[in-house]
């Protein structure tokens, strides 16, 4: 049986489509299989970080709609067996999708695939709750500032009240210097903060972002600082 993490933020923009696809990457490469749905309906990012943007078919709302099989949407990557993208659809949820539709989704998929991975949407609001319907565990993405953090916190208190009890804390685009000299809030403070366990530190690089122009996860290329940083955040959350 599969297990299946929501990646979520408060703020837009913190990277959870980066951590998505490269948290994706480092459970590929271990010989996992794994199927990240991109359920940021009418902002649809996902299958561009894979360079799969040319293959998208079907979507998740295809599939949660039954216009297309659960196989059908699942696009597999150039370069992994058993990596799979599920592209969001083009316009937004005009309602017709259910949590319940959801939910039976993740089932379906944790019966065959190792890891099923959800990149929300930004926020607190119906996409939040839908996104996160079939989830076990969640990874919540937030920066070094205060306005993010603080909606990383309120997100929070969403995931526990929606019954997902088993949630970390990822801190994104950290820049050691502004923290050392006082300019953005210093770690102790961080996790003073947030409630979750914190699973990992990422900087911020501008590698990260070339990578994600190029459609190839930046995990795929072994023995960079990022890479080995990605592995060990990946052991955190799996022995947690
Ligand atoms: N550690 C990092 N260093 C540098 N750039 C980064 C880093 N993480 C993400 N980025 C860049 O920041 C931008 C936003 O990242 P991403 O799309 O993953 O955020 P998101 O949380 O999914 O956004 P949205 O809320 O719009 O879905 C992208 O241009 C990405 O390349
Ligand atoms: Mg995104």
């Amino acid at each position: 049986m599969g297990k299946v993490f929501l990646i979520a933020s408060g703020k837009g923009g913190t990277g959870k489509t980066m951590f998505a696809a490269n948290f994706g990457a480092t459970l590929a490469k271990r010989g996992n299989s794994v199927v990240i749905l991109d359920l940021d309906l009418g902002l649809r990012n996902l299958d561009l970080y894979f360079g799969l943007e040319n293959n998208v078919v079907y979507d998740v709302y295809d599939v949660l709609t039954g216009v297309c099989r659960i196989k059908q949407a699942l696009i597999k990557d150039k370069r992994f067996e058993e990596l799979y993208v599920m592209a969001a659809s083009p316009s937004r949820d005009d309602g017709t999708l259910t949590p319940l539709h959801m939910q039976v989704l993740c089932e379906k998929l944790k019966n065959t695939y190792d890891y099923v991975i959800i990149d929300a949407p930004s926020g607190i609001d119906d996409g939040l709750v839908l996104s996160a319907a079939g989830t076990d565990e969640a990874i919540i993405v937030t920066m070094p500032e205060y306005s993010a953090l603080r909606d990383a916190d309120t997100l929070d208190r969403e995931l526990l009240k929606l019954g997902i009890k088993n949630r970390y804390v990822v801190l994104n685009k950290v820049i050691a210097e502004m923290m050392s000299s006082g300019f953005a809030p210093r770690l102790r403070e961080i996790t003073t903060i947030m409630r979750p366990p914190l699973a990992g530190v990422i900087q911020f690089d501008e590698n990260i972002q070339i990578s994600t122009n190029l459609g190839v996860p930046i995990v795929l290329k072994d023995g960079t600082y990022i890479q080995e940083n990605f592995d060990k955040i990946t052991d955190r959350i799996l022995n947690a």
